[in-house]
């Protein structure tokens, strides 16, 4: 039997959350603050960036004119949104991995509901607050969308009885979110997803582009340094959470494209040697001047290796549109 225990909020005639018990193997925050500031490299999940704050923070990065991501994604789907929903037999339902409330998805409901007359729409998202706010906002925008969000891990969701998909079914995992994933977690991920989808349905995957070095690390270290305020902002969190003593002026954010692997690696680097305490998790830190924290990886991609991904996680790649610089990729995946 399936470790999840489902509740159903039914909030109004379009709009449902359900609320999924974490399945047991999910660690807490505190327990990977202790298990990755106490290993060696010291690593922090990116996940935990994503705090009120951090998700503030985050909004900021995608209006910096270095992060070209977020821009070059929303230009596709502007150019070619009409193209894609007609890929796939009306009429679909839409499931995405992350909440939609931002501009991306609205558009692609939008050119969905031009081919078909109503829309089933299913946002999977950890955070409830999240998931509630954006599901409300869309459903006052669009009077023929219905809604059943998910408020959980998508590994609680995906491939289990809960998620009632009529199909067919084009998935969206957009924003490079799946750059964030290491290699294997990003292959166990789709396979989650291929878990839930049927011959026929699709996945659309925005993936950022392999290119230059210096591009690249830019749109990870803004020279305003609001990228470094979203990094530093995990010490905050650990701060106000766990009556920690990090001083946010003692590290700096630090970034390097590491081209074997094709990731960006972003870190926050000691300066000074220091002692830190966490006083509600009991840790005492002891840094070396220079020390690393590990806190992001984000993976760039070829075509090939798109390819490869999706072929291995049981997907053949149907078509894939650019941004008119060729920085950014949609990709949409067809299940076999
Ligand atoms: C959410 N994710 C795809 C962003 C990225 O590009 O890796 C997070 C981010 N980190 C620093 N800037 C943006």
């Amino acid at each position: 039997m399936h470790p999840m225990r489902s509740t159903l909020t039914r909030i109004s005639d379009r709009l449902e959350i359900v609320t999924a018990s974490q399945p047991v193997h999910v660690a807490t925050f505190g327990e990977d603050v202790v298990l990755g500031l106490s290993s060696r490299p010291r690593t922090l999940p990116a996940k935990y960036f994503y705090d009120d704050l951090g998700s503030t923070l985050f909004e900021a990065i995608t209006k910096l004119p270095e992060y070209y991501l977020t821009r070059a994604e929303t230009e596709i789907l502007r150019e070619y949104g009409w193209e894609i929903v007609r890929s796939l037999d009306a009429p679909f339902e839409m499931l995405e991995l992350g909440s939609g409330s931002a501009i991306k998805t609205r558009l692609l409901i939008e050119e969905t509901l031009r081919v078909q007359r109503s829309l089933h729409y299913c946002p999977i998202d950890i955070s409830p607050d999240a998931l509630r706010e954006s599901a409300a906002s869309l459903v006052a925008s669009f009077s023929n969308l219905s809604i059943t969000g998910y408020a959980a891990d998508y590994f609680a969701v995906l491939g289990t009885p809960d998620l009632a998909l009529k199909r067919p079914v084009l998935a969206l995992l957009l924003g490079s979110n799946i750059g964030n994933y290491e290699p294997e977690q990003a292959h166990r991920l789709l396979l989650a997803v291929a878990s839930s989808l049927r011959g026929g349905d699709g996945l659309l995957v925005g993936a950022d582009l392999k290119k230059d070095r210096e591009t690249l690390e830019l749109a990870y270290n803004d020279p305003t340094g609001v990228t470094a305020a979203f990094n530093k902002n995990m010490l905050a969190r650990i701060n106000r959470e766990f009556g920690g003593d990090f001083n946010l002026h003692a590290f700096d954010h630090t970034v390097h494209y590491e081209e074997e692997r094709g990731a960006v690696d972003s870190f926050l680097q000691a300066r000074g040697a220091q002692y830190v305490r966490l006083n509600d998790l009991d840790l005492d830190l002891e840094f070396q001047d220079g020390e690393r924290i590990h806190t992001e990886s984000s993976y760039k991609f070829s075509l090939e290796d798109l390819e490869n991904f999706g072929a291995a996680a049981g997907f053949g790649l149907a078509k894939t549109w650019f941004d008119s610089e060729k920085r950014f990729s949609l990709n949409l995946f067809m299940r076999n």
